[in-house]
């Protein structure tokens, strides 16, 4: 059902015209650029030699193949020059009426059959092509940036695209190496709509104060694994873009989830855009500067009070862990495997740890010291500024209350190595000293993980975070918008995620993405409705059916 196509047409070469031209070039197809004056046209013509001399720099590609890649593209102002393409792809600015004009100037110079593609990221493509002449022929080719580099492309029909010029655009995608999905148009199509809802919750979370800025990225790059933290990406893609995005998102889905962020406009309004104006959620060396500098919320090293002996409560595979890591710390460490007995010898340990098996079977459980118990004992026994914690998910509100020490209690949630590193989370209450958090602080950069501390609420940061996402992904398949396989594709391909949200539930398991996400949404008294926990996740937890075929 997919045609041959020879030649290939872009309209605007700037940050994402420029990296498609190079796409197809390096693909074997002859490009013809097209830019709206001389001096865009010659800053194209920059950006794609520096981009191929730095392929020939990494020894990507070498000199005769670039010159001969380079000769493949012809750059011009004039759209007449068009007339050869068989597809033309847009990637003018973001304005309904600019990709009207310029679809009008396309039906001016293409032939008849020749296919056109918009790279919006949100303006309806149903509207793009509605007022076309022959809108079958219209469809979205949506790349993401570094277009070279990332492989997703979302290919978007509307209601009226041909089937066959669907086909030939996906076929021409796979051909140039891409991950291509077919999908309907609807807001945010597949990646952005996720990543938007994951990036909103980001933003609630900082702006409430729940963790710092540093401390989040962290949460998300170390503990889950993502290329890098939501703050740094929003500085990155610009925060006016994110906001535009935004609203055209939540003006679909009326979804809690996307409700428009207060920081995020005062942001915007005080021209804190990012990256690109040297200040947004993190401060730049200058603008167009990737390097942070410190400024007036960068934190002060933790220092905090020593701590040489360690004790660990319970026997497991939680308890082991932390005692080699302690050890591996050069902590002096008393591994306590049975807690019933008296606790006096502790009286010296400057950080206890419970870390009893919960998941162990109503037998043995009975003989698991009760953790209220225990923890008062613990509050009489050691001495004030012994920091008292748990790795279980108890709160530490509670058990502050209990040990009658509470500027001493914090709960530890440890997380499972990913390639970026380990994140060990420290949740505190208002009256956890800020000593006993720096003293946290280093104990876990001491065994070789990094901190992340927020208030003491269901999910902390990386749970909180990564199940409303995953959920919001089962939302998603749930309402037949994409396949399973295809969201995957989407973030893995599009973002740069380690793997996909499907197969992310499936490693986690769908049981315990289901228990924090039932946590969350009954923490939130149930008025977060995008926190409900969706049905299809229900589902696939009580049928025991994975979501990706279980590989
Ligand atoms: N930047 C991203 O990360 C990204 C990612 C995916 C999709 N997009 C989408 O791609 C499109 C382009 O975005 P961008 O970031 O590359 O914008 P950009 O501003 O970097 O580039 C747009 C280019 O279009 C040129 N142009 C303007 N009017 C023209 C006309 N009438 N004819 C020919 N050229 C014209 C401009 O001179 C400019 O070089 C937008 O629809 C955007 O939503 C952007």
């Amino acid at each position: 059902m997919a045609r041959e196509i020879k030649t290939v047409g872009v309209v605007g070469l700037g940050t994402m015209g420029a990296g498609i031209v190079e796409v197809f070039a390096r693909g074997g197809f002859t490009v013809i650029g097209v830019e709206s004056t001389q001096e865009y046209a010659e800053r194209g013509r920059g950006i794609l030699q520096a981009s191929t001399d730095r392929a020939v720099a990494k020894g990507k590609l070498d000199e005769a193949g670039q010159a001969e890649m380079l000769g493949r593209i012809s750059i011009t102002t004039d759209y007449a020059d068009l007339a050869p393409a068989d597809l033309v792809v847009e990637a003018v600015p973001e304005i309904m009426s600019l990709k009207h004009e310029v679809i009008g100037k396309l039906e001016d110079v293409l032939s008849e059959d020749a296919i056109v593609g918009t790279n919006t990221s949100s303006l309806s493509i149903t509207e793009i092509a509605a007022p076309s002449k022959s809108p079958g022929r219209v469809l979205g080719m949506h790349f993401f940036n570094p277009a070279p580099i990332l492989k997703l492309v979302e290919v978007i029909t509307t209601p009226m695209t041909d089937p066959e010029v669907t086909e030939t655009v996906r076929s021409l995608a796979a051909g140039l190496g891409k991950k291509p999905i077919v999908i309907g148009d609807r807001a945010g199509f597949v990646a952005n709509y996720l990543l938007f809802g994951y990036l909103s919750t980001a933003m609630r979370m900082y702006e409430s104060g729940h963790v710092s800025r540093e401390d989040l990225d962290t949460a998300m790059r170390v503990g889950v694994g993502l290329p890098m933290g939501p703050l740094t990406l929003m500085d990155l893609v610009g925060l006016d873009v994110c906001h535009h995005i935004s609203d055209v998102i939540y003006g679909h889905s009326r979804s809690p989830l996307h409700a428009p962020s207060t920081m995020l406009e005062r942001m915007v309004l005080a021209g804190r855009l990012g990256r690109k104006s040297g200040r947004g959620f993190y401060t730049f060396a200058k603008p167009g500067s990737g390097q942070v500098v410190d400024d007036e919320l960068t934190p002060t090293p933790a220092g905090g009070r020593d701590v040489e002996s360690v004790a660990v409560i319970g026997s497991g595979a939680l308890a082991d862990e932390l005692v080699t890591r302690f050890e591996d710390g050069d902590f002096v460490v008393t591994h306590v495997t049975d807690a019933s007995g008296d606790l006096s010898g502790l009286g010296s340990v400057d950080l206890v740890v419970e870390a009893q098996d919960e998941d162990v079977d109503d037998e043995t459980a009975e003989e698991l010291r009760d953790v209220d118990d225990l923890f008062a004992e613990l509050g009489e026994v050691t001495s004030p500024g012994t920091v008292l914690a748990t790795a279980n998910t108890y709160s530490a509100v509670a058990l502050a209350a209990i040990t009658g020490r509470p500027e001493d209690t914090l709960v530890l949630r440890l997380h499972a190595p990913t390639p970026n590193g380990q994140v060990v989370e420290a949740g505190r209450t208002i009256k956890t000293s800020q000593e006993t958090v720096d003293t946290v602080r280093t104990v876990i950069k001491r065994i070789g993980a990094e901190p992340v501390v927020c208030k003491d609420r269901t999910g902390l940061v990386v749970d909180a975070m990564l199940v409303t996402h995953l959920n919001d992904a089962v939302r998603m398949l749930d309402e037949g918008y994409a396949s399973a396989a295809d969201i995957d594709t989407a973030l893995k391909f599009g973002l740069g995620y380690p793997a996909g949200p499907f197969a992310m539930i499936d490693q986690l398991g769908a049981d315990e993405v289901l228990a924090v996400a039932e946590e969350l949404y009954s923490g939130s008294g149930g008025f977060q409705t995008h926190l409900m926990p969706s049905p299809l996740l229900v589902e696939h937890v009580l049928l025991e059916e994975p979501f990706t075929g279980g590989e």
